[in-house]
């Protein structure tokens, strides 16, 4: 059943209410479409969370290395304490734009999932290029956001977001709160030296409008 990934099972050393949430993430969101995108063995999941995306990129897969990145010590701490404790994982409180500097073409593949609508659009560039320069060369950058397509979906979901983020204030952000249309990320991903090779709605299911995009190095 969606939610109950056996993965899951990482978080269980986490008190109730982080074991609720991260049941809860995983079945509002598509991480498993995104973890079935993985390519190569050094993958790092930028803006982690807990690491709900993290333990389905690592858990099962030995052969593989997974990094797990967050701004928010909170977060790093979580995950720490749960997909962290998995040899083949590294857990790191830090900026996308620190790692590239220590750690330059290090990775076949990154993984963001609903970190960009946290940043003003004008610094998407930005991200997008310490992502680029993170990666291998021809290497895979998946990301997923919701897109502002106008529909219930998205007001209903912006709306979550300013509970989660501005109230409950359980999710950081880095300067801004709201969804884009898709065309913004994908024209984005291209100026910035990408190619897109898969752009799909995952909507279907959900109550949010999920885009999901496969980009690699040009
Ligand atoms: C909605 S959560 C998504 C967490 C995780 N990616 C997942 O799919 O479960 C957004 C995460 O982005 C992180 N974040 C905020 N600003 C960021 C930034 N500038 N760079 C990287 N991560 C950021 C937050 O701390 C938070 O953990």
């Amino acid at each position: 059943m969606r939610g109950f990934h056996p993965s899951l099972a990482a978080f269980e050393p986490l008190p109730v209410q982080e074991r609720l949430f991260v049941h809860a993430r995983l079945f509002s969101a598509p991480l498993e479409a995104l973890a079935a995108r993985a390519k190569g063995r050094r993958l790092a999941d930028l803006g982690c969370g807990h690491g709900v995306l993290t333990a389905l990129l690592a858990v099962g897969f030995p052969e593989r290395e997974v990094v797990g990145l967050d701004p928010d010590a909170r977060k790093i701490d979580w995950a720490r304490r749960s997909v962290g404790r998995f040899p083949n994982v590294r857990l790191e409180v830090g900026t996308v734009h620190e790692l590239a500097a220590k750690e330059p073409g290090r990775f076949d593949c990154l993984f963001v999932a609903d970190v960009l609508y946290l940043l003003p659009p004008f610094e998407w560039g930005a991200f997008l290029a310490a992502c680029r320069a993170l990666l291998v060369p021809g290497g895979r950058l998946v990301i997923k956001e919701a897109e502002n397509d106008g529909s219930w979906r998205a007001k209903t979901a912006l709306w979550q977001e300013q509970v989660m983020v501005r109230l409950l204030r359980r999710t950081r952000e880095s300067g801004a709160l709201g969804f884009e249309p898709r065309e913004t990320l994908h024209r984005e991903l291209e100026k910035t030296g990408f190619s897109v090779r898969e752009s799909a709605s995952m909507h279907r299911g959900y109550t949010t409008p999920h885009v999901l995009f496969v980009a690699e190095c040009a």
